[in-house]
């Protein structure tokens, strides 16, 4: 890799055609703003801290940013190439700049090492042939199999406009050089915009710039909310391969929604209509779907979980969930624990082999090992002001419909009686009845009646 290599990022545009108010840079795809792909790619690359150029919305974007980039603003959306000059006022010590537009989340972090290594001493840029050149700037070789110009797709001849062969922006240029030809760009194009192509073509014709090809598939830029959903297909379709190479059964691809950023284990089963996002990470072995939703969540291995949502939960190895659980944010399971239908929770950690298997909330709760936890169960956590925290110990069994009413706790081995609302401790094997005690009225029916007629 040539020394002095700093990455600019270009994300100043509004993306008109996106028709939004948010900046295109931060739309999202696979659950992160298209820029995020962007960076992702440069760092994977092994490059430094890019300059991003922000402009449009440029406080959004420089808040997403964060330390992951420093900033230069361009005040007015003159061109690419007014962007990259508005850069070079930044950056003075860098002998080559990476230039990468922020609309392009589908180009990896190979291609622009490939850009790198095959680059010569005057630089280059990354192209590929496709099928569909429409709305790309074209490249015309030189006799030498360099480049020759660059020629935007507003400003095509018939001639050019047949080209296949397109300018997917990104490009590794000298620093002195490409000053210069900055400097002699002007504005007489279709969108009487600063083009950079324009400079690009400038360095061309003073050297040799090198030409490096890429897959059609990487090149996919997002102008509007059309490429936006087919760079999200494709992004998607590249993770679930992702994974499939990797060990994990999906049983339909078209429907799995897999984020960059998720790790799931060998042997593991995506069913249909599974979304996995974020910082999720599944092991080994695991059952998932038909229609979970995993936010951030962890599950060990060989875990099931179908129809459920789960956010910033863990599960512990063999734990099974669902059909029609939602696990909030602080649940956290031992193993083989058994969490049924219509069971909510939150800010709960249960010991290995609890059960709690049907219509219950839970909240703010420490469940202990082998309780049960029976149907209807209710933690009565707030009082309307505060949460308020329930223990339960190893053992516990708790009847059917019982209101446990915060802070209470339950002994190890206690027993709640079906039916009881339970304000005070429970002590360690003890029986605990909270309730009316039945009485029958012998013959009201026969009473009732007579009254009636
Ligand atoms: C650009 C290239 C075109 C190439 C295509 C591929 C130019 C003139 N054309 O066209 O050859 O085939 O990308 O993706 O470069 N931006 C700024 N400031 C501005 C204008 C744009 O930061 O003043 C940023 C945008 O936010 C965007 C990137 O530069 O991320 C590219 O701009 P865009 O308008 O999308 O260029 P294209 O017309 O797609
Ligand atoms: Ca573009």
């Amino acid at each position: 890799m040539p020394e002095g290599i700093r990455p600019v990022v270009l994300a100043a545009g509004k993306g008109t055609r996106m028709r939004s108010e948010l900046p295109k840079a931060l739309h999202r795809l696979a659950g992160r703003p298209m820029i995020g792909h962007v960076l992702s790619a440069l760092t994977d690359a092994g490059l430094p801290k890019p300059l991003c150029v922000v402009g449009y919305g440029g406080e959004l974007v420089e808040e997403y940013l964060g330390s992951r980039a420093d900033v230069v603003w361009q005040e007015e959306q003159l061109g690419t190439g007014h962007a990259v000059a508005t850069a070079l006022k930044a950056e003075n010590k860098a002998q080559w700049l990476l230039v990468v537009n922020g609309d392009l989340p589908l180009l990896q972090s190979t291609s622009l090492q490939a850009l790198i290594e095959r680059s010569g001493p005057q630089g280059g840029l990354l192209t590929a042939e496709v099928a569909d050149p429409g709305g790309y700037g074209r490249i015309e070789r030189n006799r030498e199999g360099g480049l020759g110009r660059i020629v935007e797709d507003k400003d095509c001849d018939e001639r050019q406009r047949a080209i296949s062969e397109i300018n997917v922006g990104a490009y590794l240029l000298p620093v002195a050089p490409l000053r210069d030809s900055l400097a002699r760009v002007g504005k007489e194009n279709a969108q009487g915009e600063i083009y950079f192509v324009d400079a690009v073509t400038d360095l061309a014709s003073q050297g040799h710039l090198a030409v490096v090809s890429v897959a059609p598939d990487e090149v996919a830029q997002v102008n509007d909310r059309r490429e936006l959903a087919r760079a999200e297909s494709a992004l998607r379709r590249r993770q679930v391969e992702r994974l499939m190479l990797a060990g994990v059964t999906v049983l339909d691809p078209a429907t799995t929604y897999v984020d960059a950023t998720v790790q799931v284990g060998r042997d593991t089963v995506l069913h249909p209509f599974t979304f996995l996002e974020g910082e999720s990470r599944i092991g080994e072995g695991c059952e998932v779907g038909p229609q979970v939703r995993l936010l951030d969540s962890v599950l060990g291995d060989a875990c099931q979980v179908s129809f459920s949502v789960l956010e910033e939960t863990e599960l512990g190895d063999g734990t099974s969930c669902g059909p029609f659980t939602h696990l909030r944010p602080g649940t956290k399971t031992g193993r083989q624990v058994s969490i049924g239908n219509f069971v909510e929770m939150k800010g709960v950690e249960i010991g290995d082999q609890t059960k709690v298997r049907h219509h219950s909330y839970l909240g703010n709760a420490s469940i202990g090992r082998r309780v049960n936890i029976g149907a209807g169960t209710v933690i009565v956590n707030y009082d309307g002001h505060r949460k308020h925290h329930t223990r339960i110990g190893d053992s516990a069994f708790i009847g059917c419909n019982a209101n446990l009413i915060a802070p209470v706790e339950i002994g190890r081995e206690a027993y709640v009686a079906a039916g009881s609302t339970v304000n005070q401790a429970v002590p360690d094997e003890a029986l605990a009845v909270a309730r009316e005690r039945q009485r029958n009225i012998e013959g009201w029916v026969a009473r009732r009646r007579s009254r009636e007629e």
